[in-house]
């Protein structure tokens, strides 16, 4: 056997990994479910590198060295359990298989577990960047054993985008690790281009800004902090026109947006967990509403603000404002869910450091950021952050820009313009600091309806007040 890897699921995200191994020296076996789109790919790129195509599971399983890595690029749920399936008892102990897909951590537990019982490795990595990524250097979290990763991951980081020289690549932890850090990091994309979205809409119909316009102020905010992948591609989006009937191209796109469901599982498991991802889940929410056609569609003569424009001094900063809002939301995106990725390690026993996932995520992935390197530096001190935004270089972000968030809040509110990421993050961010909760009174209404009892500030146990009788205070 030649191989040092194999490749089998040859659509895009798949072909593209394939060469990206290949292009750097390493020889790469090749299968697909149809043998027609393997001898596709070798015809048009077998040139570039070293590739083993093979007609059949054995032909393929027989092509690669031991221990065996074999990559499954399939479509996660269902396909990917019969593609293991189909593998598995060709392999032998100690031989790796990897899925590379969008598949939910519950299912690479339950996989990883499986074949481990089998004496097989199982990794499931989430692989960000898309089909440019996949080519040219994607962000790679790879979970599974420690072992897995020492005849893996010199491949994988070879692959991987690199900035100042380090690969994005990490062991991120065990079992379903890899998985979850990607899901989370898809919530936090979904967070991101949300926020960007509101910012965009703000500067529309508050200062009737023209997409090419909004495009140029992107222009300039990738110059600065803000710069990242989205904020990027959000200048290209809006500054192109359709073809078809020279308007702005993004007034020509249906508004109602779609999802693979990455972004919802990441709610759905911080409900689990507990953990406040009130910006994400906003995000998700926001995709959600746009979708309801009807629903948009009856409330169209709900009364709204007069629709007047900001003028005079308001305007005139308006747009730096913006800039500031989207920063302190971006942060809260973030600390939101490094929470949440704090509580899924502890509670699976994964052992993640936040630093270090912060440090793969600078390059190759969707939510790139020069910010991103902050974060790692906040992560490597000794006494790490609770939170990410109590880190000296993030509070003093959040404290600079709080008159600008909320005058951004307050606007979007006046005008009617709706802003529920913006509006989320800054009620996290003040929720965080303020020093007594009105979550006092529920506890109260609680104990008055269903007698669920109370703990009190100035002493141990929890206590039931007697609300339908005498109001005496007992202890439950
Ligand atoms: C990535 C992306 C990718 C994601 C889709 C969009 O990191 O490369 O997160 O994995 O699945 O690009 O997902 P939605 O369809 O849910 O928006």
């Amino acid at each position: 056997p030649t191989a040092q890897i194999g490749v089998t699921g040859l659509a895009v995200m798949g072909s593209n990994l394939a060469r990206n191994f290949a292009r750097h020296g390493h020889t790469v076996a090749l299968h697909n479910r149809t043998f027609a789109k393997t001898k596709a790919l070798m015809e048009e790129h077998g040139h570039e590198g070293n590739f083993v195509p093979a007609e059949s599971a054995a032909e393929f399983v027989a092509a690669l060295q031991r221990p065996r890595r074999l990559v499954i690029m399939v479509k996660a749920g269902a396909p990917t359990d019969a593609v293991i399936e189909e593998f598995a008892p060709l392999l032998e102990e100690g031989d790796v298989i990897i899925d590379g897909g969008n598949a939910h951590f519950d299912d690479t537990r339950r996989r990883e577990k499986s074949l481990r019982e089998r004496g097989l490795h199982f990794v499931g990595t989430g692989i960000s960047g898309g089909e440019e990524g996949a080519l040219n250097g994607p962000s790679i979290m790879p979970g599974g054993s420690a072992e897995s990763y020492k005849s893996l991951g010199p491949l994988l980081e070879d692959i991987s985008a690199k900035v100042d020289g380090v690969p994005c690549c990490t062991h991120i932890g065990p079992d379903g690790a890899g998985h979850f850090v990607k899901m989370v990091h898809n919530g936090i994309e979904y967070a991101d281009m949300q926020l960007i979205a509101e910012s965009y809409d703000l500067l529309r119909r508050a200062l009737g800004m023209t997409p090419g316009e909004i495009a140029e102020v992107f222009r300039t905010w990738n110059g600065g902090r803000l710069e990242s992948y989205l904020i990027e591609i959000t200048a290209e989006v809006l500054g192109h026109t359709d073809a078809v009937t020279g308007k702005p191209f993004v007034d020509v796109v249906q508004d109602q947006a779609e999802q693979k469901g990455t972004g919802r599982w990441t709610v759905q498991t911080a409900l689990d967990l507990g953990v406040p991802v009130s910006g994400i889940a906003e995000a998700v929410f926001a995709r959600s509403l746009s979708g309801h056609a009807d629903l948009r569609d009856a409330s169209q003569g709900l009364p709204g603000p007069s629709g007047e424009k900001l003028t005079g001094a308001a305007a005139e900063r308006f747009a730096d404002d913006v800039e500031q809002a989207l920063y302190a939301s971006k942060i809260v995106a973030y600390a939101q869910g490094i929470h949440q990725i704090e509580a899924g390690s502890q509670e699976y026993g994964w052992d993640i450091d936040p630093g270090a996932v912060a440090k793969i995520w600078r390059g190759g992935c969707i939510i790139r950021a020069r910010f991103l390197n902050r974060i790692t530096e906040a992560y490597a001190k000794d006494r790490k952050p609770v939170t990410l935004l109590t880190d000296d270089h993030f509070a003093q972000a959040l404290g600079a820009a709080q008159d600008a968030w909320r005058r951004v809040v307050a606007t979007s509110v006046e005008l009617g313009v709706p802003a529920p990421g913006f509006s989320a993050a800054l009620a996290y961010y003040d929720a965080l600091r303020s020093e007594r909760l009105p979550a006092a009174l529920v506890q109260g209404q609680r104990d008055f309806f269903g007698a669920h009892t109370y703990r009190r500030v100035d002493r141990e146990g929890s206590f039931h007040t007697m609300w339908g009788a005498d109001r005496d205070e007992r202890t439950a």
